[in-house]
This record gives structure tokens, C-alpha cells and sequence, in this order.
């Protein structure tokens, strides 16, 4: 299925997908979802956030629900989030071809800015639809144009007036299991090609703006610059040596603007973006505290200046014990598995019972190019999703 979507917002500079939150690329997405469900006989609507959810049965509370998201990193892999919402479509397929006819509705849900590429907090229609960012913050996110949330949301027919907490969508959701392509080397070659998620790790990402000097870069001698950008590469390097003496600890810096950017000019800030993730929440606060004591030094020495800024946290999860049990016991073959990846799965956990399945990337890469999913793992994966489905209904 996803084969039909391979032209869709192929980014020839990068290479790979950059598909963010409505973009015509993720725009053309949302409309294939729409037109898939549709043919297939589902009700399909969009919430006060922009969630599209593709009903089979009535709209009710308790329902079953399996979706992903559509939008990708910039210059992502094929599968992050698509191949969830595929394989939702093939599963409601194969329960059809079995004449099943569904105790409680079942519905798919398509979440939008998962990845946090446009607006820069990931899981952005999960969190608003949960209550798990305050809606007004949210609206007044921007994206790298300067336009807000708000105002893109509006030219989407959102009303900006209703995004926030919606506890009646959210009261729809029984249970929510999202199938995910793996993110890592979690399923090896000759083993299953499928695994039970069991967590996620804690993370977050934090905005750390460098000041200087912006100046001549002919006329200013060297002894007489404030450069944020030397300033930051030793804050890259820190980032990188305080993550590495932290055992389970993982920090990147995947994403700077050095403003105002010439060749020939001495920038007078830096915005760097600092993603740090750890099991234990206290270990992640303690790192980014860390960093931070060392930018502020590694700053004074270059005459700069920094301020960090939270951006978005989210704690551990461990899913459901009973419905990942449950799961577990559908799929004997499937190992557990804990992912480092963020996901909408890990934001609704902490307000309806969530599980999620992975489905074996052999080349171990994403948020890439290069990552990968063979047809026969896709439809192992699809072939999961179903019967897990059927046996949760
Ligand atoms: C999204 O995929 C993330 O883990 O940041
Ligand atoms: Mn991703
Ligand atoms: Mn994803
Ligand atoms: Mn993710």
C-alpha cells in the first residue's frame, strides 16, 4: 500500500520524505487516508485538533483504536508513522475478509506533528488532545516561516477557539495499540519480525539560544570576537561527553541556526536544539543541568551569553501490563521490546490503556533514508495488527 505513496513529498536535497504537519506533501497523505477509509465503508472525520479518526461502527466511547501519524523529520525514512496507518488499513482488511463483525467499534486515528518537525513539540495532537500542553502555548508555536500554530490550524479549518483538551474524543478510546516500524536493531535477521513494545524511554528537547557579537568577519581581529558559533561547538562537544559518561543516556544536538548565517558574518546567536533521553527522569533532568553549567561556562569564556529553554518532556512509559500481557499472549512468537523513539502511543499511555507493536527494520536506521522494512515483514506486521485486533474486540 505504501508503495502508492513513494512520490509523496520525496525531498531531493536530503533525500528521503520531509512531510511535515500540513504540508502539501503531508496534506496529500491525509487525503489518501481519507479517500482509503472511505472506500473501504469506515466514517471518517477530523477533530477540534486536526485527529482524523476513520470509525467502523458507530462512534462510541470504549472503542478500539490503532493509528500513527503521516508527517515525518525532515529527510526521514519511509515507514516512521505511514506504515502504522497502512497496516491499519490492510488489518481492517483482513477482519472484513474473515467475516468479523465487530463487538465494539473499532476506529484509526491519524495523529498530526508525531515528529515535532514544524512546531517543535513532538506528539503535538496527542498532547493537545490529552491535556498534556497548555492549548494557548500550543497555538502560539511557530514554525520556521514565523506562522503559528494558530494560524496554520485555521487555513487547515481548524478553529483555533476549540484546540485543546477534548475529554469526548478522548473518552472514544478504550484501548490503543500503534504499530510502528522498529527504530533500532531490536529484531534480528533470523529471529521474529515482529515485537511487542513494553516502553518508551523518557525524553525531551530543550532550545538553548547562544548570544555574542555579530560582526565584520575581515575587519574583526580574532582576539576581539564574541562568536557564538565557536561557542557552540564546544557545546556540541559537551552534549556529546556528557551523554557518553551517563550509562542508557542519549543527547544530540540535531539541529542549529546561526543567525543572522552569512559566510563573511560573525553570527550574533546560535539556536541549537538539544534532545536528551534517558530511562530515569532524574537522570535526564540532571543531565540537561549539566550541559547546561557547561555551555554557560564555555559561553563567558568566548564573551556570550546563554539562556535554555524546556521545549517539550516526556517522562518514561511503561505500557499497560495487562493489555501488553494481552498482547504477549496473541503473539507468542514476539519478543518484548523497549524503544528510544517517541511516539503517540507513549503520550495517550498515561490516560487509556496503550500498547504498541514494531515490525523489524533491518537496516536498523530511521529517522533516515535508510530505513527499511522488507514486504514480507509488512505483511507479517499487518497479519499481527489484525489478529491482535480481533482478539482485543
Ligand atoms: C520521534 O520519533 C522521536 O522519537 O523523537
Ligand atoms: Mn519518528
Ligand atoms: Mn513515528
Ligand atoms: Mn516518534
Amino acid at each position: 500500500m505504501l508503495r502508492s505513496l513513494t512520490h509523496v513529498g520525496q525531498d531531493p536535497v536530503r533525500g528521503g520524505y520531509s512531510r511535515p504537519v500540513y504540508s502539501t506533501a503531508e496534506l496529500d497523505l491525509r487525503s489518501w487516508f481519507r479517500e482509503q477509509a472511505q472506500r473501504r465503508g469506515l466514517d471518517v472525520e477530523t477533530d477540534r485538533n486536526g485527529i482524523i479518526w476513520a470509525w467502523w461502527g458507530p462512534q462510541q466511547d470504549g472503542a478500539l483504536v490503532t493509528g500513527s501519524h503521516l508527517d515525518s523529520v525532515p529527510g526521514g525514512g519511509a515507514y516512521d508513522g505511514p506504515l502504522g496507518v497502512a497496516s491499519a488499513l490492510a488489518a481492517v482488511d483482513l477482519l472484513k475478509a474473515r467475516g468479523i463483525k465487530p463487538a465494539r467499534s473499532l476506529a484509526i486515528t491519524v495523529f498530526p506533528e508525531e515528529e515535532g518537525s514544524r512546531f517543535g513539540v513532538a506528539c503535538l495532537g496527542s498532547r493537545l488532545l490529552t491535556g498534556s500542553i497548555d492549548a494557548d502555548r500550543a497555538l502560539r508555536l511557530r514554525d520556521s516561516d514565523g506562522d503559528t500554530f494558530a494560524d496554520v490550524a485555521r487555513s487547515n479549518g481548524l478553529d483555533p477557539r476549540h484546540v485543546g483538551p477534548d475529554p469526548d474524543a478522548l473518552a472514544r478510546i478504550g484501548d490503543f495499540v500503534e504499530l510502528h516500524v522498529e527504530q533500532g536493531i531490536g529484531l534480528g535477521a533470523n529471529g521474529p519480525g515482529i515485537a511487542v513494545g513494553n516502553s518508551v524511554l523518557g525524553h525531551g528537547r530543550w532550545k538553548l539560544s547562544i548570544y555574542g557579537q555579530g560582526n565584520h568577519a575581515g575587519t574583526t581581529l580574532m582576539s576581539d570576537r564574541a562568536d557564538p558559533m565557536v561557542a557552540a561547538a564546544q557545546i556540541i562537544m559537551a552534549v556529546r561527553h556528557a551523554a557518553a559518561r551517563q550509562p542508557d543516556a542519549r543527547a544530540t544536538v540535531g539541529r542549529m541556526i546561526p543567525v543572522p548565517g552569512g559566510t563573511n558574518v560573525i553570527a550574533s546567536r546560535v539556536d541549537m536544539w538539544v534532545d536528551a533521553r534517558h530511562p530515569n527522569d532524574a537522570v535526564t533532568a540532571h543531565l540537561v543541568e549539566e550541559i547546561h553549567g557547561r555551555a554557560q561556562r564555555v559561553a563567558a569564556e568566548e564573551g556570550c551569553t546563554v539562556k535554555l529553554t524546556e521545549e517539550s518532556y516526556s517522562n518514561t512509559v511503561h505500557f499497560d501490563a495487562s493489555l501488553t500481557g494481552r498482547i504477549g499472549a496473541m503473539l507468542p512468537d514476539a519478543p518484548m521490546l523497549a524503544t528510544g523513539a517517541g511516539h503517540d502511543a507513549g503520550v495517550l499511555a498515561g490516560f487509556v490503556p496503550s500498547a504498541m507493536l514494531f515490525v523489524r527494520n533491518p537496516s536498523g536506521i530511521s529517522h533516515s533514508p535508510e530505513e527499511h522494512v522488507t514486504d514480507a515483514d509488512a505483511d507479517a506486521g499487518a497479519t499481527a495488527l489484525a489478529n491482535v485486533l480481533a482478539g482485543l474486540l
